[in-house]
């Protein structure tokens, strides 16, 4: 997959002690290297993944190229459009027409739509496509001989909220096919603007054409996560990137609200200046994180610091002092 695609696929193929190969993306265009992907390929290959779009970038992988690859190999194709799934499958009827990305594609053998990003709907719902019930079938698991009875699931998670699935309905069917039409329009149309503001602020320049509703920016002027923490003082809570590095934001339907993107915009502006002012030495949180992480060479120290956080966070020991107040 290449190296852009989400980490959740480096997360189920450490569950599944499957060996992830990560193809690098042309460091100018950050678009896969088709050709690289090909010699990722051998007998054991056993799925290829192409992102619409990718998280980082929100770059349309070269669905078409890498299904060629797919179908020489017999290899299926998954394309991960949780992102922007709600958004791409709309994107013709809005008016922003795209190369086929979906079963249109001979490789594509399954789609994957988060419904709640673009689908508006609560999380704990989603979308997997399979081009054929025989591809779906192999998601069920069934035990014929418990005492309990026979036991049937059909997905990885066990008991599942039927709440959510009526929730995730209901949001379908209150939009409808016109209303996410309507949205997507809104949506790219946002995108597109803030894309075209950016680029025209001196010392910032767009990762990648946003092909969705991502914008991705980054900078050869200055450290671009003193931005990133500027426009968090605004109240602004954009994503760091790294390999190249970079901000981002996806767009969302409170972004289409009037004068939030020209107020980005200008906020920005006004970061990017008072960073042109300084004289960039004056580290922020985001600058020494992202910083420290690319002195550190061996990548298990950061990933053990990661664990460590999570695990504070899991923590349920009372310390002390609160517990004696607690009786
Ligand atoms: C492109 C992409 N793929 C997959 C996922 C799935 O993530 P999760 O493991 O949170 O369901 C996300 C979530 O942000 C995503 O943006």
């Amino acid at each position: 997959m290449p190296v852009t695609a989400h980490p959740a696929f480096n997360k189920a193929s450490f569950y599944f002690k499957m060996k992830l190969i990560r193809v690098p993306v042309d460091p100018n265009t950050l678009e896969v290297d088709i050709k690289q992907m090909r010699r990722a390929i051998t007998k054991n290959t056993c799925m290829i993944v192409a992102s619409a779009p990718c998280f980082p970038h929100g770059t349309i992988d070269p669905i078409q190229d890498i299904s060629k690859i797919a179908v020489e190999y017999g290899v299926p194709l998954h394309v991960d459009g949780c992102l922007g799934g709600f958004l791409i499958a709309f994107m013709d009827k809005a008016g922003f027409p795209l190369k086929p990305f979906d079963f249109r594609v001979p490789g594509v053998m399954s789609i994957s739509c988060d419904s709640h990003k673009y689908g508006f709907t609560p999380k704990g719902a989603s979308v997997i496509l399979y081009r054929t019930s025989e591809i779906c079938s192999h998601q069920f698991y069934a035990l014929a001989d418990w005492p309990g009875g026979i036991y049937a699931s059909p997905s990885i998670a066990g008991s599942r909220s039927g709440f959510l699935i009526a929730c995730c309905w209901a949001t379908l069917m209150y939009y409808g096919l016109d209303g996410y039409v309507e949205e997507t329009r809104k949506i790219i149309q946002a995108t597109r603007a803030l894309a075209q503001g950016w680029s025209k602020i001196d010392g910032l320049y767009l990762l990648h054409n946003p092909d969705v509703s991502v914008v991705a920016v980054g900078s050869k002027a200055f450290n671009i996560y003193y931005v990133l923490d500027g426009l968090r003082e605004r109240g602004w809570h954009l994503n760091g990137l790294q390999n190249p590095a970079g901000l981002h934001i996806a767009l969302t339907q409170l972004h289409t609200l009037p004068g939030v993107i020209e107020k980005l915009i200008e906020e920005t502006r006004e970061c990017v200046a008072e960073v042109m002012k300084r004289d960039n030495t004056n580290d922020t949180p985001t600058a020494v994180i992202y910083g420290t992480n690319q002195k550190v060479p061996d990548k298990s120290i950061v990933c053990d610091m990661a664990k460590l956080y999570i695990g504070a966070c899991y923590n349920t020991t009372i310390p002390s002092s609160s517990a004696k107040n607690a009786h």
